[in-house]
């Protein structure tokens, strides 16, 4: 038993998170830990991440085992997020990791933490496999990627400023909503016109044919600017209560846009018929609506379950699977890289 169970470890942001996984698929349990200090700061405030999750993880890693009806020594190899993420968040995830190894003499398996989202679904589908797109949305990234099989990844597009969820989180903040803004954003944006304001569609311009190297980045900055620029203009009117559905929808609509435009083109060009979503943004239902309208019947696309979708250990376990199969392992010398750089292509 011992050779197919993978402890995982995540803890490159706010959560703190612990799975075993047996096999490629099978969940013995899986454990996550979330902050909600932050929503007083809006945002997550690094020094206070690291700090509860030294207090969480270890905690968290036995309440795993526990639910696994499993003991540390049972495991066969642990696996841990490296980066990227915050410095000292991934310190305690990785320095954990390399303790245990080294005291149970376990192998220890340095896991890429946008791979490990790439992997999520296929913890659910056995389908999710590559060649696909991966579109990675979530308050601290913003990724288009092609991954041609595991491992080997070509970014196509990131972004220039803001992270998808980041936008909606301060969009949410600026119109008064609690944090975080997204899941708001979207629930009022039900009730409202998504024509009713004309939000520029931020990185599409004109001719989406022409050959532009920056075409699959994106930028935010000039949607919120957008957006607080109409809300002032509403304001001295003493009409924002009333607007608020429409700002929400209309922001909505020209974020997702931006976010279709670019998947789509991407399916076109790598002939990929399977577009794969992670992050916190891909519970967004209308994104996933857009993708599926836009893309058409023969693209599939995979959304992992909300569980799945943002940080969590089970998809750091299925990638340390992955890689601990081939042999893959660190040393007991690896350090969590805050900007590592995505394994693969280029
Ligand atoms: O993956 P996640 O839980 O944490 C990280 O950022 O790593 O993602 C959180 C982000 C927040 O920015 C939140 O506003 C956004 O995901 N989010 C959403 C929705 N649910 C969460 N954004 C748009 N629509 C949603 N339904
Ligand atoms: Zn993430």
């Amino acid at each position: 038993m011992r050779d197919s169970l993978v402890l995982g470890i995540e803890t490159s942001c706010d959560e703190t998170s612990a799975a075993v996984l047996r096999g490629e698929r099978e969940l013995l349990s899986h454990i996550i830990a979330s902050q909600d200090v932050h929503a007083v700061y809006g945002g997550v405030v690094p020094e206070i991440a690291a700090r509860q999750q030294l207090r969480d993880l270890s905690p968290v890693v036995r309440a795993a085992l526990v639910a696994g009806g499993l003991e540390l020594r049972d495991v066969g190899a642990i696996a841990v997020t490296a980066g990227p993420g915050l410095i000292g968040s991934l310190l305690v995830g990785v320095n954990w990791a390399k303790g245990a190894a080294y005291a149970l003499g376990l192998p220890l398996v340095a896991v890429h933490h946008m791979e490990a989202h790439l992997f999520a679904p296929n913890l659910e589908s056995p389908d999710a496999e590559p060649p696909f797109v991966g579109l990675l949305v979530s308050g601290g990234h913003t990724l288009l990627v092609f991954a041609a099989a595991w491992r080997a990844y070509r970014v196509l597009g990131q972004t220039r400023d803001d992270a998808a969820g980041e936008a909606f989180d301060k969009v949410g903040r600026l119109l008064g909503l609690p944090y975080p803004g997204g899941p708001q954003i979207e629930r009022l944006a039900r009730e409202g016109d998504p024509r009713r304001h004309a939000f520029p569609v931020p990185m599409v311009r004109g001719d989406q044919r022409a050959f532009d190297p920056d075409f699959y980045d994106f930028s935010f900055s000039g949607l919120k600017t957008a957006v607080l620029l109409r809300v002032r203009a509403l304001e001295a009117e003493g009409r924002l209560a009333e607007e608020l559905p429409h700002l929400c929808a209309s922001f909505q609509a020209a974020a997702i846009e931006s976010l279709v435009v670019k998947t789509v083109r991407a399916v076109e060009e790598t002939g990929a018929s399977r577009v794969v979503l992670g992050g916190g943004v891909a519970r967004n239902q209308a994104l996933v609506d857009a993708l599926r309208e836009r893309l058409g019947a023969g693209v599939e696309i995979f959304v992992p379950s909300p569980r799945l979708a943002t940080d969590n250990a089970a998809m750091v376990a299925r990638a340390g699977a992955f890689h601990w199969h081939r042999g893959d392992v660190a040393g007991l010398d690896l350090n969590p890289d805050p900007n590592l750089p995505f394994p693969g292509l280029a």
